[in-house]
């Protein structure tokens, strides 16, 4: 069980929270596969997903996963709720609580939302995403990812790639992926790559190639338009020849290197499309594998409260 009551961030996690949590999801991926029979050990639980930011992913994989654990899966509906009425976080979670609230998972564009709105209500909270802070569920799907075709992460180089200074996905990635031994290398434009980031213990450079090179997991993030004020690169275009991931760059990886992405995707623009469709991708894998681990996390919060 997890000893805690929300899942707010790989920063807090140990090594050890974050093992329990992909062995946990090794178990729930054949009910995912439709291979063992959905599960009721949160029969008679409410999970409610709140998004104030859009989503198909994360938003679509927790009510799968709440609804192969049996639980009650409930939306808040964000755009047609009292948030637009000006209700605030902290007395929307009030609210839900009072109606006999398990889970609340929530994803804001503020940072700490997800920490503030756990303060504040009994629900267990779990972070679908702050703001440029921390994706914790991406990067947990991601570890499952890796640790499934790699077998392990002790000094695997994994070579994260674009629109870094915005990335939550970045963020957790690196908080989680040092602490299980991998080699974590952050490339991208200087606009774009944050120096400070070397603190964390991954390596920075604009140098892609030199990033690519010998890389057991190349990982492309999303160009984040909606979270730019602009004026970062010169265009979209310059941008995808540049920092672009074609099968040219791909081949300075290892020969058994697999392409990961969070998605959605900017076909063309981070990667090009005959790579994103080719056997060294493993994009579609990571969704389904999205859906076990948060079965996992909510089995193991359920049982940390139990
Ligand atoms: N990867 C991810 O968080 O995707 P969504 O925005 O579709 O949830």
């Amino acid at each position: 069980m997890l000893n805690r009551k929300d899942l707010l961030g790989i920063r807090d996690l140990s090594k050890e929270e974050i093992m329990m949590i992909l062995e946990r999801a090794e178990g729930m991926k054949s009910i995912v596969l439709g291979n063992a029979p959905k599960r009721n050990d949160l029969n008679g639980e409410t999970m409610i997903t709140l998004f104030y930011e859009n989503s198909t992913r994360t938003r679509m994989a927790f009510t799968a996963a709440g609804k192969y654990m049996g639980a009650n899966v409930l939306d808040l509906g964000v755009a047609t709720s009292s948030v637009k009425k000006g209700e605030t976080l902290v007395d929307t979670g009030i609210t839900l609580d009072r109606m006999g609230t398990e889970f609340m998972v929530l994803r804001h564009s503020m940072s700490g939302a997800p920490h503030l709105l756990a303060k504040n209500v009994k629900a267990s909270v779990i972070n679908a995403g702050d703001g440029a802070n921390e994706h914790p569920t991406q990067a947990l799907l991601d570890f499952y990812t890796i640790y499934e075709k790699k077998g392990g992460f002790k000094n695997l180089k994994v070579t994260i790639i674009g629109d870094i200074a915005h990335s939550r996905v970045a963020r957790s990635n690196v908080f989680g992926l040092t602490k299980l031994g991998a080699k974590v290398t952050l490339a991208g434009p200087g606009t774009l790559t944050a120096k400070s980031m070397e603190a964390l213990g991954c390596t920075v450079t604009t140098d892609l190639k030199e990033a690519v090179k010998d890389a057991d997991i190349v990982m492309a993030l999303r160009i984040q338009l909606e979270r730019q004020k602009g004026g970062l690169f010169p265009n979209l275009r310059e941008y995808s020849q540049i920092y672009g991931i074609d099968e040219e760059i791909f081949k300075y990886a290892k020969e058994d290197a697999i392409l990961m992405h969070p998605a959605p995707v900017n076909r063309g623009i981070e990667l090009m499309p005959e790579l994103i469709d080719s056997g060294v991708s493993v994009i579609d894998e990571q969704v389904t594998n999205g859906v076990a681990v948060r079965m996992a996390i909510l089995e193991l919060l359920r049982e940390g409260r139990a």
